[in-house]
């Protein structure tokens, strides 16, 4: 049985006492919320604050991103030791955003993906087609080569500490969310290919689902055989929909 895991993905929001005033607010919400992973992913400058905040409760921080090297000569660059030393038990990689905005390709996202799993950080490996690609019917071989490509670097015996959130593109930040089903089809899709990427161990991998998750749809989206979790960015800013999210309920 795979454990839901239920991810905030902040992106360029929140100040560190934004951070702190929204753990305040959503803790007590989910604090009987025991047979579910809870992850907050702010900005690094949240960081340090958040991982105090949220001190002695059972929600994991993360890292929206991170640099493969351990050090060097990389402005502006957090290593994956950073990240480990605060705290972080996940960090998101290769998010459309990242691929889309700051050029990167899969064979960066695999290095960063190792580099975590050095430092028993899992990765939140992102996948997903675009508007163009989904029209185009390119749907399942757009993911399939973002998969091979992005978990290149990953062990059989490490898989089960991956976590893949598969996003299609025209879903995100758009309010546009796939169905349940649309989404499910492409969930089993992965699923396969991580079976023969990885055999028995991509049983235990865990796949979110993000596009536009709110309360209003999470349930649905929850109760597909193949959706293990889900990956929020606007509806994550406000503590009482995220709680909202992370309580989903399935019939
Ligand atoms: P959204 O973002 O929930 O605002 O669509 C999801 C994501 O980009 O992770």
């Amino acid at each position: 049985m795979r454990r839901p895991i239920l991810a905030a993905n902040w992106k360029m929001h929140k100040t560190a006492e934004e951070a702190r005033a929204f753990a305040d607010a959503f803790l007590p919400r989910v604090a009987d919320a025991d047979d579910v992973d809870i992850v907050i992913a702010p900005p690094f400058t949240a960081l340090e604050s958040l991982a105090w905040t949220l001190r002695g409760s059972s929600v994991a921080l993360a890292a929206q991103n991170v640099h493969p090297e351990e050090k060097g000569a990389f402005t502006g660059e957090i290593a994956p030791g950073m990240l480990q030393a605060l705290g972080c038990r996940y960090t998101i990689v290769g998010h459309s955003e990242r691929r889309a905005l700051f050029g990167e390709d899969d064979a960066f996202v695999a290095r960063k993906a190792a580099a975590l799993l050095a430092r028993d950080i899992r990765p939140i490996v992102c996948v997903g087609e675009t508007l163009e690609q989904r029209e185009a019917d390119r749907t399942f071989d757009v993911v399939r080569g973002q998969l091979e490509g992005s978990l290149a670097s990953v062990p059989k015996a490490r898989a089960e500490q991956v976590v893949v959130a598969y996003e299609p593109v025209w879903a995100i930040g758009t309010g546009r969310t796939a169905t349940p089903e649309t989404a499910q089809e492409v969930h089993a899709f992965i699923r396969e290919t991580l079976v023969r990427l990885f055999g028995e161990a991509a049983d235990s991998v865990r796949i979110q689902y993000g596009g536009s998750v709110k309360p209003d749809n999470v349930d649905a989206l929850m109760a597909q055989a193949d959706i293990d979790g889900a990956l929020v960015g606007g509806a994550s800013l406000d503590p009482e929909a995220f709680a909202r999210i992370a309580r989903f309920e399935t019939p």
